[in-house]
């Protein structure tokens, strides 16, 4: 099968097109047609292997998986025997074991669910990382209320526009952080209030907020805190900037720890892969309440560039490699 492969840890220009042998799915997963692969900061922190710590996990001197991509949707082309609630030929999706940026991905039963009604491969592949990790990082570990208010830093990106969305069917006064191109984005998304953070810093203002989700993370926590009510909650979504060794880690770790001496919780989280979860947003996808917004969609043999574009930090909702083109 044709894949983008990297036998090394580094910039875009690791990545290469080339001919690999198809996965064996393991007994409890299922092997998938690619259709299209969703591209989110994660697949460039495993590209690049930095923070050097998300090597521990992945592969000390290279990645363990040579296929970028966790995000997919396709169809259902084998099953292992242990699978009993899919069929081949089922559009599925989810996420991967086996890297998506390829013709085919094995993906464990458990981590996909059927195609949302209605939404193409591309659509249903912007999915699953990014919602997935805005709805648990605001129903599980803010516990948004109908009523709060929540301020989403990083309002217009990849986890930041599905969290505008989800803050607001919880029933929150959202507001959304972003830059003065997607003032209108956010707000047409859902935001009661949308400010531009190139002119005016949130942190300086008197309003505090139930929740800060904070998606951005290039604030330091001491200035997010001047702007959380007295026993609000802060969600440490992003673990952007900091040095090679640990990346923004230092961030997330000293507000944890700060959290058990003051009354403001300060939280930070790893989202978790779950076909529950996925099925919970096909429940609002076809109600008609969360809509992915697609940045771009690439073709397979320009992944590169389509990481290069995410790395510059200025997504407009999600960007998609489309491994075979809609119809
Ligand atoms: N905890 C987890 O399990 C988990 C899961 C997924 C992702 N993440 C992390 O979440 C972060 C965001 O991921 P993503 O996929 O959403 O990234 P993304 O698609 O690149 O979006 C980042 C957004 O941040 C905005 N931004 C940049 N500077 C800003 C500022 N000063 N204030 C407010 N917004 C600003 C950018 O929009 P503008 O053009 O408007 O600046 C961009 O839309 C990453 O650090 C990622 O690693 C964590």
């Amino acid at each position: 099968m044709k894949a983008i492969t990297q036998d090394r840890y580094g910039s875009a220009d690791v990545l290469e097109l080339r001919d690999i042998p198809r996965p064996d799915p393991k007994p409890d997963e299922v092997l998938i047609r690619v259709h299209a692969a969703g591209v989110d900061q994660g697949v460039w922190h495993l590209m690049t292997g930095l923070p050097y710590l998300v090597r521990l996990g992945f592969g000390l001197t290279r990645p363990k998986i040579p296929v970028p991509g966790m995000d997919v949707a396709g169809v259902v082309e084998a099953i292992g025997p242990e699978v009993g609630d899919f069929m081949v030929g089922d559009p599925v999706f989810g996420t991967c074991t086996t890297g998506s940026f390829a013709e085919y991905s094995a993906a464990r039963a458990d981590r996909i669910a059927p195609l949302p009604p209605g939404l193409t491969f591309a659509q249903a592949a912007a999915i699953p990382v990014s919602a997935s990790t805005a709805l648990q990082g605001l129903r599980d570990h803010a516990r948004l209320r109908a009523g709060q208010s929540v301020l989403i830093t990083g309002a217009s990106g990849g986890v930041g526009h599905f969290a505008v969305q989800l803050a607001k069917i919880f029933g929150a006064d959202v507001t959304g952080v972003c830059g003065p191109a997607k003032q209108e984005m956010v707000r047409d998304l859902g935001a009661d209030h949308a400010i531009d953070y190139t002119r005016e810093d949130f942190t300086q203002g008197n309003a505090r907020y139930d929740v800060i989700f904070d998606i951005a993370s290039n604030r330091p926590v001491a200035q997010l805190r001047r702007a959380l009510a007295p026993e609000g909650t802060l969600v440490i979504v992003g673990g952007e900037g900091g040095d090679r060794w640990i990346g923004g880690t230092h961030r997330q770790i000293g507000a944890m720890i700060l959290s058990s001496f003051i009354p403001q919780n300060l939280k930070s989280f790893i989202a978790a892969e779950r076909r529950e979860d996925l099925l919970f947003l096909t429940g609002l996808i076809e109600a008609g309440r969360l809509r992915p917004v697609i940045d771009r969609i690439w073709p397979l043999s320009e992944a590169a560039a389509a990481i290069r574009h995410l790395a510059e930090g200025h997504a407009r909702g999600k960007s998609v490699i489309e491994v075979i083109p809609e119809a």
